[in-house]
């Protein structure tokens, strides 16, 4: 089991000032993190350009780290600034093929591009804060063509069964894309189990590697078959030739990385998917849920309604518990040192793993006092 306490104390000073248990909005980043990203500074800082292929070269081990975290191929996987231009690029990969199908919970990033594209969207009532396959298969009509979800939402905290969906989108022979930007870093994704097409997600939440950067996985028969919309100097094949009177673009996803690439960012992904996979993906999961699990007994305890979905199955590492005035609550948690966002109806509590139970009796303790 990983020592908690001691990544604790090492690679996250926040803790010592802070309580910050905001990561569904954005995470700290880890030391690892840091000194990735401060290296690369430090050696443009120092030396200008003079690593180029050097970190041309990084920026290939970047892409292949990603894509073990995902258990995807390197050529699917881009880097983006945000989930945001991930979902776009995504939308151009299928705009025109009919109906998108999504949970009226989703978050914007998941809509506004198909709406952007006046592709008709139609949105899948939730209850109980759920939206599950089987509520997507009795919304399924011929003209569905695009099933998309979060792996967590992310003013509800509930959780989809990726793996159940995708079978119901294949069966329906609908696309299934999949926003993981309030899953990667807490849950486990393997894009090839759970049978999804494309994915966006950013790296500034629960993979605890800052602003600036996300990344988009499309599987590569798709790839192959839907040239991009967008294209630069880097979308090509060989971009050191400077070939201006052809636009021999790139079958691999890295075409969408069109100029001057983003290094820091990259490298700072790169050392968030080799921290977490040595701690382990599976424990991260396991202390998340140990810690809401623990929050939510407290709640009850307090007989303050929770309003996430409690099924183990459904469960993430966002809980909402609901507060009279939740944006009165969080300032009032906010003059207590103690990070987090009013949000569905409620208090959203997101928790790492490298949080602790004190902290969390801190926040029921700064929460109930008036
Ligand atoms: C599900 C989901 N997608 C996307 C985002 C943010 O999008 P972007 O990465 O483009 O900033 C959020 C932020 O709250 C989110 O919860």
């Amino acid at each position: 089991m990983p020592n908690w306490k001691s990544l604790r104390n090492l690679d996250f000073p926040i803790t010592k000032k802070h309580v910050y248990l905001d990561h569904a909005a954005g995470g700290v980043i880890a030391r690892p993190v840091f000194l990735a990203a401060a290296k690369f500074w430090n050696e443009t800082y120092q030396e200008g350009d003079f690593r180029w292929s050097a970190w041309l070269r990084r920026k290939e081990e970047a892409r292949s780290a990603v894509a073990r975290f995902i258990n995807a191929e390197p050529e699917e996987v881009a880097f983006t600034p945000n989930t945001s231009e991930g979902m776009n690029l995504v939308a151009d990969l299928f705009e025109g093929e009919g109906e998108v199908l999504a949970s009226e919970m989703e978050f914007p990033a998941s809509t506004v591009p198909w709406l952007h594209r006046k592709m008709p969207l139609r949105f899948l009532k939730a209850s109980a804060n759920q939206t599950l396959p089987s509520d997507f298969l009795r919304a399924i009509r011929s003209k569905t063509k695009i099933i998309v979800s979060s792996y967590v939402q992310y003013a509800s905290g509930f959780r989809q069964d990726l793996a159940g969906l995708s079978k119901i989108a294949r069966q329906n022979s609908c696309r299934f894309v999949v926003n993981a930007s309030q899953a990667l870093g807490a849950f486990p994704i393997d894009v090839k189990a759970m049978g999804i097409d494309a994915l966006a997600a950013n790296s500034y939440k629960w993979m605890l590697a800052g602003y600036g950067c996300g990344i988009v996985y499309v599987r590569k028969e798709i790839l192959r078959a839907v040239p991009p919309r967008f294209a630069g100097w880097r979308s090509v094949n060989n971009p050191e030739r400077y070939d201006n009177r052809r636009a021999d673009i790139k079958s691999e996803a890295s075409r969408y990385e069109y100029g001057g690439p983003a290094f820091a960012n990259f490298f700072a992904l790169q050392a968030a998917c080799e921290y977490m996979t040595s701690i382990g993906k599976e424990a991260i999961t396991r202390r998340i849920l140990y810690l809401t699990d623990y929050l939510i007994g407290k709640l009850k305890k307090s007989a303050i309604p929770v309003l996430s979905p409690l099924e183990p199955s459904m469960r993430s590492g966002i809980v909402i518990a609901q507060v009279p005035n939740p944006g009165a609550a969080a300032r009032r948690l906010f003059r207590g040192g103690i990070f987090v966002t009013p949000r569905g109806g409620g208090i959203r509590i997101a928790p790492h793993f490298y949080n602790n139970e004190k902290e969390l009796d801190k926040f029921i303790q700064v929460l109930s006092s008036k």
